[in-house]
C-alpha cells in the first residue's frame, strides 16, 4: 500500500485530507464549489522538513483575498478513499496512487495515472543538465479527441495536443513561429471533449515542461524541477466555466482605462519630446484617430530607470500636459535592471534596502541589460514589491497614467559572475531570499507588475492605471495586460498573433494584444493595412517597431494605404462602447475581449479549431485577411444566421451558419458578421476619446427569431471603475417586436435616444409602412424615460424565420 494514513486537518486555507505513506503523500483540498486541489508530494520524506506535515505553500497566482476552503467529506471504499467536496470528488487509489477526479454527475474529469519524484541525492547538479532538471512528474490520461488549450504564451495551434512545451520565461528575440517557450508561463489548460470542458491548473513557478500526447500519444505528462506539484482540477460544463473558475482562482483583471483602448504609436528610435510631437502632429494632420504615444528607453538618462534624459526631455511634465492637451497620453517603458552606479539613487536605496537578487555564493548579481553593469530588484519578495511602488511617484507626479513593463523575464544579456544559463537569464541558482531562480523565474514579472499597480493606486489614486507587461506567470492579468513582445513584421506573425492572444485568453488574460506591423524587420504597406484590420478587436491596439527598421507609421506607404488604415482606426474607434463593454465584462466572467470561437461553441470541431478568426462577444466574428495578396478568404459561421456587415455597415443577405462560407475583401474590407440575436453598440469615429459615456450611441442590431440582446457598459473611462450597464432587448412575438433599454421599470435612462440599425427582417415594414431591414435601413427611437418598452408592429412577411 503505497498510502497508509489518512487525517483530516485544518490548513492554512481551510480544511485539508493530508493522507501518506512510507515515502510520498498528497494534500486534498476543495478551494471553491467545482474546483479540487491535488497537492503532490512524491518522496516528500526525502525532500520535505517535517514530513509529514508538509510545508506552506506561498503561491504566486492565488488570489491573496482566496476565502477558505469548503468542507470535505471522506469515505474510504476498500483501498479506494473518496474526498469530496463541492461538485468534484477525488477518488484515490491507495495501492497504487493513481488517481481521479469525478464531476458531479460521477463523470470521470480528470485520470492521474502516475506520479513520481526524485530524492534529493539523485537531483542533477544544477548545471549539468541544463534542459533536463526534471525532478517531479504527472501523468495524466489523454483521451483521445480531447483538446489542449491555453497554457499561457504559445505559437501554433489554439489546440496543443502533440507539443512539447517548456515553462520558462525568455526574452527570445525574434521569436519565430515554432519558438517555445516565450516570455509567459501559465501552467494552465482547459480540456474540451465531446463539447464538453474541465480544466487542469498546475501552479508551479519552477520551471516546468509539459508534454501534451506527443512522446506519449495517451499522457499529457508534467514535469517540474521543483519537489511538488500543485494540482488543481477545474470541472465545466463548459470552457467559460472553466475560465471562470480559474479567475475565482487567481483573479480578475482589473478595468483598463477607455484611453488605453484607443489607438497607440509607439517605436524604439523616438528619441526626444521633439520625435514625439512630430508623431502627434503627423496623426493629426492626417486625421487619423490617436489616443497615446509609447516612449521607449530613449528617454532615460543613460538607461538608469526612474531618471529622464534632461536633453531629451527638458521638461517631462510639461510634455505630458502638452500632448494631454491634443488627447494623447504618454506611456514610458521601465526595465527592472537598474544601473549599477555608485551614487545614483535607486542603486544606493537597492543595496542598502538588501532589496537585489544575490548569487548562489550570496554577492549581489551582476549583469547586463540596457545598463550595463546592472543588478536586479528581487520582486519577489513583498517588501521589494513595496520599495519599488513607492518609487512610482517619478512617474505619477509627472501626470503619467500608463506604464509599459519590458525586460521582465527578466532578461540579462551577460554576467558578471559567470555561470551557465538558460537563455539570457539569471543563473538557475540565483538566490531570491531563501528561494532559487529556478523556482521563482516565472513569477518575476507579476511581482514587477503589482509594485506598479501598487504605485499608481497610491500616488494618483484619482486615475485607473494601465500597466502592460512582456513576461508573467499565473495571475499576472491581475496586474497587467500582456503584449506578445517581439514579433516580426511579416504575414506569419500577422497570422499567428490571433491563436497567441486568443491561447492567452484562454490562460486567464483577458487583455492581451500583438505589436501592429510587426517588431523586427521592415513591414509593408498591404501587411500593415492588413494588420490594423486584425487588430480591430485586440485588446490595445499599438503599433511598434524595433530601432532601425523601416518608419511604419500609418502615413509612410502612401496614401491609399493611410486610407485604409484610417477606416480601420475609425472602425475601431466605433466600435468602442462595445469594446469597451467586453472589457467591463472580462474583469467580471474572464472571457477574453478577443475570443476564440470554441468558448461559445465548444461542440462544433470546426469552430474550436477555428484560430484565424475570432469574435468580440457572442456574436460578432471578425475575419482579417491574414495573407499576401488575398482579396477573398474562407471564413466559417457556426450554427446561427450570420448578417454581413464588412466594415461594420449591413453588406449583403443573411447566411445561415455551419458552413464555410467566401468573403471578398479587397484591401480596404474587413469581413465581418453579426449573428441573428445580437446587437452591438456603436459610436462615431473620434480624433481621440473622451468619455465612456457615449454621446453618440447607437446599435446595430440582427434581429433573431426570439428578438435581440445587447449590453452597453458607461462610466467616466478613467478614475475608479462605478458605471453602469445598459441592457437592450428585443422580444419577438410574431409581427411584434418589443424593445427595451435597461432592467422594466429602471428609470434611469430619461427619453435616451438611441438609433436602432436593424437587420434580419428584409421585407418588414412597421406601422406606418416603412420597410425596416432593408440593407442599411436604420430605426431612430426615442425610448421612454420609465423604461417602458417601445413595441414595433412589424407588419411585413418574409422576415427571418
Ligand atoms: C525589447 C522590447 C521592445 C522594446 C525594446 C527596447 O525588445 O520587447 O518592445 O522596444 O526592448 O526597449
Amino acid at each position: 500500500m503505497r498510502f497508509s494514513s489518512f487525517a483530516v486537518e485544518s490548513g492554512g486555507l481551510g480544511p485539508e485530507v493530508r493522507v501518506w505513506g512510507e515515502s510520498d503523500a498528497l494534500v486534498v483540498s476543495a478551494p471553491l464549489p467545482g474546483v479540487l486541489r491535488v497537492r503532490l508530494f512524491p518522496e516528500a520524506r526525502a525532500n520535505s522538513l517535517g514530513f509529514p506535515r508538509l510545508g506552506v505553500k506561498r503561491s504566486f497566482a492565488l488570489r491573496p483575498d482566496l476565502p477558505a476552503g469548503l468542507d470535505l467529506t471522506v469515505t474510504e471504499e476498500g483501498a479506494d478513499l473518496r474526498v469530496q467536496g463541492d461538485g468534484v470528488t477525488l477518488r484515490l487509489d491507495r495501492v497504487t496512487g493513481a488517481w481521479e477526479v469525478l464531476g458531479a454527475a460521477g463523470e470521470v474529469l480528470e485520470r492521474a495515472l502516475a506520479w513520481s519524484g526524485e530524492a534529493p541525492t539523485q537531483r542533477p547538479a544544477l548545471d549539468a543538465e541544463r534542459f533536463n532538471l526534471r525532478r517531479t512528474r504527472l501523468n495524466l490520461d489523454a483521451p483521445d479527441g480531447a483538446l489542449y488549450l491555453g497554457f499561457g504564451e504559445r505559437v501554433g495551434p489554439l489546440d496543443k495536443r502533440g507539443m512539447h512545451l517548456t515553462f520558462w520565461n525568455t526574452d527570445c528575440f525574434p521569436h519565430h513561429t515554432e519558438t517555445d517557450p516565450l516570455y509567459v508561463s501559465v501552467p494552465f489548460t482547459t480540456v474540451l471533449r465531446g463539447g464538453r470542458a474541465h480544466g487542469v491548473f498546475v501552479d508551479e513557478s519552477w520551471r516546468m515542461e509539459v508534454d501534451v500526447a506527443r512522446a506519449h500519444p495517451h499522457e499529457l505528462r508534467w514535469a517540474s524541477s521543483g519537489p511538488e506539484l500543485d494540482v488543481f482540477v477545474l470541472a465545466g460544463p463548459g470552457p467559460a466555466d472553466v475560465l471562470r473558475r480559474y479567475a475565482d482562482l487567481t483573479g480578475y483583471a482589473p478595468m483598463p482605462p477607455l484611453w488605453a483602448l484607443g489607438s497607440a504609436q509607439s517605436r524604439w528610435g523616438y528619441r526626444t519630446a521633439d520625435d514625439l510631437r512630430a508623431v502627434i502632429q503627423g496623426y493629426r494632420d492626417r486625421n487619423l484617430p490617436l489616443d497615446s504615444v509609447y516612449v521607449d528607453i530613449d528617454y532615460m538618462d543613460a538607461y538608469k530607470v526612474w531618471t529622464v534624459s534632461g536633453a531629451n526631455f527638458p521638461d517631462l511634465r510639461a510634455f505630458v500636459k502638452e500632448a494631454g492637451a491634443q488627447g494623447v497620453k504618454l506611456v514610458p517603458i521601465v526595465d527592472p535592471g537598474v544601473k549599477l552606479e555608485a551614487g545614483y539613487d535607486v542603486y544606493e536605496e537597492a543595496t542598502r534596502g538588501d532589496h537585489l537578487v544575490r548569487t548562489a555564493r550570496g554577492d549581489v548579481l551582476v549583469g547586463e541589460v540596457w545598463p550595463d553593469p546592472a543588478v536586479f530588484p528581487d520582486f519577489t519578495r513583498p517588501e521589494v514589491v513595496a520599495w519599488w511602488a513607492d518609487r512610482h511617484r517619478f512617474f505619477a507626479d509627472a501626470g503619467i497614467q500608463g506604464q509599459w513593463n519590458d525586460m521582465n523575464e527578466p532578461a540579462c544579456f551577460s554576467l558578471r559572475q559567470p555561470r551557465e544559463t538558460e537563455g539570457k537569464t539569471l543563473p538557475y541558482d540565483a538566490r531570491h531570499g531563501t528561494r532559487t531562480h529556478l523556482e521563482v523565474h516565472n513569477a518575476y514579472a507579476n511581482g514587477m507588475s503589482e509594485a506598479s499597480r501598487l504605485g499608481y493606486a497610491k500616488f494618483s489614486p484619482q486615475i485607473r492605471p494601465w500597466v502592460l507587461t512582456r513576461a508573467g506567470y499565473a495571475g499576472i492579468q491581475r496586474h497587467a495586460t500582456v503584449w506578445t513582445g517581439d514579433n516580426t513584421a511579416t504575414w506569419s506573425h500577422l497570422a499567428l498573433s490571433l491563436p497567441m492572444i486568443q491561447g492567452l485568453g484562454l490562460s486567464g488574460i483577458p487583455f492581451a494584444a500583438a505589436d501592429v506591423g510587426g517588431f523586427a524587420g521592415d513591414t509593408t504597406g498591404e501587411l500593415l493595412a492588413r494588420w490594423y484590420q486584425a487588430a480591430v478587436g485586440y485588446a490595445f491596439l499599438r503599433n511598434h517597431a524595433a530601432l532601425g527598421t523601416a518608419d511604419q507609421e500609418p502615413w509612410r506607404f502612401g496614401e491609399a494605404v493611410t486610407d485604409v488604415i484610417r477606416a480601420a482606426l475609425e472602425l475601431r474607434y466605433r466600435l468602442l462602447p462595445h469594446l469597451y463593454t467586453l472589457s467591463q465584462g472580462a474583469t467580471r466572467t474572464a472571457l477574453p475581449v478577443m475570443r476564440p470561437l470554441a468558448l461559445h461553441w465548444p461542440a462544433d470541431e470546426d469552430a474550436a479549431r477555428e484560430d484565424t478568426q475570432y469574435l468580440l462577444g457572442e456574436g460578432l466574428m471578425v475575419a482579417p485577411v491574414l495573407r499576401a495578396g488575398h482579396r477573398r478568404r474562407l471564413v466559417y459561421l457556426p450554427a446561427g444566421d450570420w448578417a454581413p456587415v464588412f466594415n461594420l455597415s449591413p453588406s449583403g443577405p443573411v447566411v445561415a451558419g455551419g458552413q464555410h462560407v467566401v468573403a471578398d475583401a479587397p484591401l480596404d474590407t474587413l469581413p465581418l458578421y453579426l449573428r441573428a440575436g445580437t446587437a452591438v453598440p456603436v459610436t462615431e469615429a473620434a480624433p481621440h476619446t473622451t468619455s465612456a459615456r457615449w454621446a453618440a450611441l447607437s446599435w446595430l442590431v440582427h434581429v433573431g427569431p426570439q428578438g435581440f440582446t445587447g449590453e452597453v457598459f458607461e462610466d467616466d473611462g478613467d478614475g475608479p471603475v462605478g458605471g453602469r450597464l445598459t441592457r437592450l432587448t428585443g422580444e419577438r412575438d410574431g409581427t411584434r417586436l418589443t424593445i427595451r433599454q435597461g432592467a422594466p421599470g429602471d428609470a434611469g435612462e430619461a427619453g435616451r435616444e438611441v438609433t436602432l440599425h436593424l437587420l434580419g427582417l428584409e421585407g418588414a415594414r412597421d406601422a406606418q409602412g416603412a420597410e425596416l431591414g432593408r440593407a442599411g435601413s436604420a430605426l431612430r427611437l426615442t425610448l421612454p424615460a420609465d423604461g417602458q418598452p417601445v413595441t414595433l408592429h412589424l407588419g411585413g412577411a418574409g422576415t427571418t424565420p
